[in-house]
């Protein structure tokens, strides 16, 4: 690393979600002195890469800072000397995540683009780009640090880690931050008095939370955000905040993220979520309309800040994940996060060498997490189960075996299993298959 002058790579970087991270850097330009920050897209991102890339351009200059910001098609050019890289990228744009949700709801099933068949799919189009980028990274930025924001998070950065042997990997999601804030808001406490401690994997953790008095505040956050006399709410715009039994969230002892209503009250979810397909509102095409006004405002020539309207997107508060990461790690801050990091022991119940999403301090050799120990059975089991669905998810998107895929779909909670599981797998198979060419020899099978 350069220690002065940084270069900063994002790959997806015609993503709208741009400007959150351009806002992140601006935020800690005392604190990284950046040099080059490269977006890089691919041809059919080309014209969004150059709307958003001008906006970031101008972003920089009202800041009055004279970081150059490079826009660019070749990804290798972009990696050479990279201190950090990060990934937000999306393969097959939105049409392909359209179809992730729509081809399950089509059959009565959750898609859900990052827990449910529609994120398995996800998976199997992402992890071969990413052991890929690796590749190139292993090339040409050997020491740099891989910063994962690209979905199925929790997945990617397990085929980082453990298939691609990038250990320098820190996988983030904006969830724990929304869950922090709201216990914050909720006891009426400064967010940086309070101690949380995450465990589990990604979109799907629970949490405990205490004061700096060490009392522990978990069963009094249960009552206020989930008790008998509130008004649930998701605080994510793209989960329908449909209401968890008190009994049992309560029962656990544990706060859930808000991921888990798929699970725990599926059917309500499953509801809503037809109810879209049928209005054709999925939250993939409202997130395409939305996405189509921001690149609208983005090419405002005037417009040199992140305009409110990306608050309509549910990854707020992103680059507080992605930016404070990379400034944790540069200047060895040690700032509490929670990461998609190797297991190594921290939850017993699961594989040494999976990815777990937990707390601990980002140092200046990475995430060090809190030891966490076990789960109660209750969540013990279907956590087990989920790692499970997602090691499986992770060897199919790497082998192409079709048993592995059908297994995979199987035993995710999401997916009913028998006929159901392979009449969606084959749909999606053939559907994204321009996408899939680790399957191109199952796919001409079933076609
Ligand atoms: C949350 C999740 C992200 C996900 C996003 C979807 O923030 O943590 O993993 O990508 O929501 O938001 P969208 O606006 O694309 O539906």
């Amino acid at each position: 690393m350069v220690r002065n002058a940084l270069k900063i790579v994002t790959i997806g970087g015609g993503s709208s979600y741009t400007p959150e991270l351009i806002e992140g850097y601006i935020k800690r330009k005392d604190e990284l002195p950046i040099k080059e920050i490269w977006l890089v897209d691919i041809e059919d991102g080309k014209e969004k890469l150059e709307i958003v890339g001008d906006m970031a351009k101008r972003m920089v200059k009202a800041a009055g800072l004279d970081w150059e910001v490079h826009l660019t098609l070749d990804r290798r050019e972009a990696l050479k000397d990279a201190d950090f890289v990060s990934t937000q990228f999306r393969v097959g744009l939105l049409d392909a995540r359209i179809k992730d949700e729509r081809v399950p709801l089509s059959h009565g099933v959750l898609g859900q683009e990052t827990n449910g068949a529609g994120g398995m799919f996800k998976a199997f189009r992402t992890i071969p780009v990413i052991l890929d980028i690796i590749n190139d990274m292993k090339e040409l930025c050997p020491d740099a640090w891989l910063v994962n924001f690209t979905n199925p998070a929790g997945m990617v950065t397990e085929a980082a880690i453990k298939h691609g042997g990038w250990k320098k990997t820190a996988g983030l999601c904006n969830v724990p931050i929304g869950h922090k804030k709201q216990a914050a808001e909720k006891l009426g406490i400064d967010e940086d008095k309070l101690f949380f401690k995450f465990a589990g994997i990604n979109h799907f953790h629970w949490h405990r939370v205490w004061d700096d008095e060490g009392n522990e505040r978990t069963a009094e956050l249960i009552d206020l955000i989930y008790g008998p006399k509130t008004e649930q709410e998701s605080h994510l715009k793209n989960i329908f905040d449909a209401s968890f039994h008190y009994e049992q969230i309560k029962d656990l002892g544990l706060l859930p993220c808000g991921y888990h209503r798929y699970y725990y009250i599926e059917d309500e979810m499953l509801a809503h979520s037809v109810e879209e397909f049928e209005k054709g509102e999925t939250r993939a095409q409202v997130v395409k309309e939305t996405e189509a006004r921001l690149f609208e405002l983005y090419k405002d020539p005037k417009l040199d800040y992140k305009p409110k309207e990306l608050e309509q997107r549910g990854g707020t508060h992103y680059s507080d994940a992605a930016c404070e990461l990379i400034a944790s790690i540069y200047n060895d801050k040690r700032t509490e996060m929670v990461v998609s990091t190797q297991n190594n022991g921290t939850i017993t119940d699961l594989p040494y060498d999976c990815v777990v999403e937990v707390s601990g301090p980002v140092t200046a050799h990475g995430h060090e997490p809190y030891n966490w120990g076990n789960f109660p059975p209750a969540a013990r089991g279907i956590i087990q189960l989920m790692k499970g669905m997602e090691e499986t998810t992770i060897r199919a998107a790497i082998t192409g075996d079709y048993g592995a895929a059908l297994h995979a779909f199987t035993i995710n909670p999401l997916v009913p299993g028998g006929k159901m599981a392979k009449t969606l797998l084959d749909e999606l198979l053939i559907a994204h298959k321009e996408y899939l060419p680790q399957f191109s020899e199952a796919i001409t099978r079933i076609e």
